[in-house]
């Protein structure tokens, strides 16, 4: 088959398409062809180096987290799926070694979930990693419906999941974003739209900071709560804010869930454009230098 290979840290042009073996499911697994792998910056890290000491995955390696396709194999033990099942799943690739940018894709069928109806099989690549995250932040949060939640970095993938997905918990959403960006976030339902310059003091009851703004924590009530997902750039603990990590998990259940929420029409997956996966260093350059609304999804050449 065909994937993007990265056989050396470093610069986006160190990503390469390449001949590279089919995975073999194992007994609880499914074999995936690939519609769609969804860009995330965990890649643009793994690539650059930043998370070699702590994973175990060795190169050359495939990159990517997310993937939307067709069930073609599934293992001895597998009930969920059966082969030509449209699915979607976040393999954590810098865990289990299993990178997305590829035709073919294996996961544990426990962690994937059928795709959504509603929308093009390759753009559901856009959900899982971006979905999974927003939803297990909101979870650490202990707001009742009718609070205000602070969401940073609003317009971007995980940020605009956290306001669709809060204002479906009832809660009333303050974001933080680009000028430009304001028609695109009273869409996604924010109440208020505001930039990092003119975040309010004290006016939330809560944060979800996507964007590596730690200052934006000052828009936080006193004994309030602060949900981080950037590890490198965390909001000190003040005035009796409750601060907190959320890292990501694999949740099949979860998935479905999100995937329902879009089929339903709460969730609105967004997508920026479709590369192809010869593109991939071209789709890295683009998601650093920022502006990109939407996932960049790469596609295999058919
Ligand atoms: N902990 C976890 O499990 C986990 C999971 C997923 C992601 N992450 C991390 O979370 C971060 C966000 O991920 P993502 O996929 O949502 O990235 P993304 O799509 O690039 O979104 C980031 C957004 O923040 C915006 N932003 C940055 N600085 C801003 C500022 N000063 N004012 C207003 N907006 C600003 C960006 O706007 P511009 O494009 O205009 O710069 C962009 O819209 C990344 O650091 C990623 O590594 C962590």
């Amino acid at each position: 088959m065909r994937a993007v290979l990265l056989s050396a840290f470093g610069e986006p042009d160190r990503l390469a398409t390449a001949e590279w073996p089919v995975p073999e499911p194992g007994p609880d697994d499914i074999l995936i062809r690939t519609a769609g792998a969804g860009v995330n910056p965990v890649d643009l890290q793994t690539r650059a180096g930043q998370h070699a000491a702590h994973s175990k995955v060795e190169l050359p390696m495939v990159l990517g987290w997310d993937v939307a396709g067709t069930v073609v194999e599934v293992g001895a033990r597998v009930r969920r799926f059966a082969p030509g099942d449209p699915v979607v799943a976040m393999s954590a690739q810098m865990a289990t070694g299993r990178g997305t940018y590829a035709d073919h894709v294996v996961v544990a069928a426990d962690i994937a979930a059928p795709a959504p109806r509603s929308i093009a099989l390759a753009d559901a690549a856009a959900l899982p990693l971006a979905g999974l995250t927003a939803d297990q932040a909101l979870d650490l949060l202990d707001t009742p419906p009718g609070g205000t939640l602070l969401v940073t970095g609003a317009a971007g993938a995980v940020g605009g999941f956290v306001v669709q997905l809060a204002v479906a918990r009832g809660l009333r959403v303050l974001a933080v974003a680009r000028a430009r960006d304001e028609a695109l976030l009273k869409e996604l339902g924010a109440e208020r739209v505001v930039t990092d310059e003119t975040i309010p003091r004290g006016a939330a009851d809560a944060l979800v900071e996507t964007a590596g703004l730690p200052g934006a924590i000052a828009g936080v009530r006193d004994g309030g709560t602060a949900i981080s997902i950037v590890p490198t750039r965390p909001p000190l603990t003040e005035r009796g804010i409750d601060v907190r990590m959320s890292f990501v998990e694999q949740d099949g259940t979860r998935l479905a869930r999100l995937v329902g929420l879009v089929d339903e029409g709460t969730l609105t997956v967004r997508v920026a454009e479709r590369l192809d996966f010869s593109a991939a260093a071209e789709a890295h350059r683009r998601l650093a230098a920022g502006g990109v609304r939407g996932k960049l999804v790469l596609v295999p050449a058919r």
